[in-house]
């Protein structure tokens, strides 16, 4: 079985380790019609964001020796806890209320913490998609250029968890049950998704096939080169090279 090149991920966790929180301002104004569900949205992406500690620990275990492996996975985690804390802050500027007990969040977390750690990697893979996929649609819509600037910043990190999640499977050989897994589990996810936020959707005019045609490319997407990551990591606004938008192709046009 190969080793997961580990340090090829490490300078950039490192660099990243001491990023301060986004700034956003103490009040955004987004239009009326997309307050709510986007409030609802951010909640319960902050929630799935909120830290899974344990897995770190779990990671020991299965470093097989690879202390680069173990110093990343931290790094991972304590990314995704920066990330709860800048959508948390988006939902207090949008006038949204402190809370953490959403249901779907809650229930993935649940998820998480009964199964082995491999499963628990593939849970989070999938989070990983359907997280990518939710930042950008919001960089693309909603028309409040400092909310963009956070979720564009997430979403670019969100980018570099999947190749570092490619590169752990690829490191097992990928077998064929992991690749079924990771399917079903992306589309379990991105059903959950359409489902939850079909009111967000509606209002930003993105249809579900679009959101499962994107979840499906990025599920199916080939490993990245180190090349392709260092293009990845030195594109300043986060935005990521030759991706689609979806929906509609501007903002929205909407009345504040
Ligand atoms: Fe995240
Ligand atoms: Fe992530």
């Amino acid at each position: 079985m190969k080793t997961m090149n580990s340090s090829r991920f490490l300078p950039t966790f490192v660099s990243n380790e001491h990023r301060p929180d986004s700034q956003v301002p103490a009040s955004l104004v987004v239009p009326e019609a997309l307050r709510a569900p986007l409030i609802d949205a951010l909640l319960t992406f902050q929630a799935g964001e909120t830290g899974e500690g344990r897995i770190v620990a779990e990671a020991v275990r299965h470093a097989r020796g690879d202390a680069d492996f173990v110093t990343t996975m931290r790094l991972y985690i304590a990314e995704e806890g920066r990330h709860a804390r800048e959508l948390g802050k988006l939902v207090r500027a949008l006038g949204g209320p402190v809370r953490t007990d959403v249901r779907t969040a809650n229930a993935f977390r649940q998820v998480r913490r009964l199964i082995g750690f491999r499963t628990k990697m593939l849970v989070l893979a999938a989070a990983e998609i359907v997280g990518i996929v939710f930042y950008e649609l919001l960089a693309d819509h909603v028309p409040c250029p400092p909310l963009c600037a956070v979720v564009r910043r997430i979403a670019k990190e969100e980018y570099r968890h999947l190749h570092y999640q490619q590169a752990y499977f690829a490191s097992l050989g990928w077998p064929l049950g992991a690749r079924l897994a990771l399917e079903a589990a992306t589309l379990a996810a991105t059903a959950a998704f359409v489902w939850d936020q079909r009111a967000l959707l509606g209002v930003l005019g993105v249809s579900s096939r679009q959101v499962f045609q994107r979840t499906r490319d990025l599920c199916t997407a080939p490993e990245s080169s180190d090349a392709e990551l260092a293009t990845m990591q030195s594109i300043g606004n986060g935005e990521v090279a030759g991706r689609p938008a979806l929906g509609r192709s501007a903002t929205l046009n909407m009345s504040v």
